[in-house]
């Protein structure tokens, strides 16, 4: 069960037009005051739809993130999006450090603090990524791989409501493998532990499970110790599988 209110969090990544504002709209149907009593939703679409998707949301109770932040402010780097922009166009939260990101963009822990402090320069709330491998899950070394990214990623003193940690085993990204209840139960306990170092505030810290969550395996994993929500991939493309997943709560 959850330590603090759950999170049902959408990485949508780089999908969705658009048009897909229609989804945006059946979730804001979907989230009514039942549901909206018991969970959050936060939707994090590419950043072509933040504003629009911030201007569909705006009083729903359903808030809009960003998928990546540059640490400056502004300046000389074609392409990229500071944190400030992204609380502009009407973000109240960024996710930093995926995996898709430290593998693809060569994204290193420190790189990944520095954003985490970008963020709270604007006023965001950074959901930091971390995970395992499946060479590292095989040869026993998921713990301390975690480990060391939190330690390596979170700042000195993160406060409960500006940081939340979202665990993604990488072999559970896409894949439809899931890691036993038993094993998110161990990261997770290991995770608040380790932000215990950092943080007097790792108890009211959100710690979400991300990997193939759906609608069909989320109750098992949600339901976990530690686990106060999801960070949601595919599923969350679509309103009915968000809300299914967000309606186990
Ligand atoms: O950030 C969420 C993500 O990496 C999980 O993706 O499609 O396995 O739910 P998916």
């Amino acid at each position: 069960p959850a330590a603090s209110r759950p999170l049902v969090a959408g990485n949508w990544k780089m999908n969705g037009m658009r048009h897909a504002g229609a989804e945006l709209l059946a979730m804001v149907e979907g989230y009514d005051s039942a549901l909206a009593a018991r969970v959050d939703l936060l939707v994090c679409p590419p950043a072509t739809l933040l504003a629009q998707f911030a201007a569909t949301a705006a009083e729903t109770g359903i808030a809009i993130g960003a998928q990546d932040c540059h640490s400056a402010t502004a300046g000389a780097f074609t392409g990229d999006l500071s944190a400030e922009m992204l609380a502009d166009a009407g973000a109240s939260h960024v996710i930093v450090g995926h995996s898709e990101r430290r593998t693809l963009h060569q994204e290193s822990d420190a790189l990944v603090k520095a954003k985490v402090e970008a963020a709270w320069r604007a006023g965001l709330v950074a959901i930091v990524c971390v995970g395992e491998s499946e060479a590292e899950r095989r040869s026993g070394a998921a713990l301390e791989v975690v480990a060391a990214q939190i330690r390596g990623s979170v700042p000195q003193g993160a406060r409960g409501d500006r940081l939340i940690v979202a665990y993604e085993p990488i072999w559970a990204i896409g894949t439809g493998l899931v890691p036993t209840v038993a094993d998110v139960e161990d990261m997770h306990g290991t995770i608040r532990r380790v932000l215990g170092e950092v943080s007097g505030e790792a108890a009211a810290m959100r710690l979400l499970y991300g990997g193939s969550v759906k609608p069909e395996n989320c109750d098992a994993l949600l339901s976990a110790r530690d686990v106060d929500g999801a960070l949601v991939g595919g599923a969350s493309l679509k309103a009915a599988d968000f809300l299914a997943i967000a309606n186990i709560y």
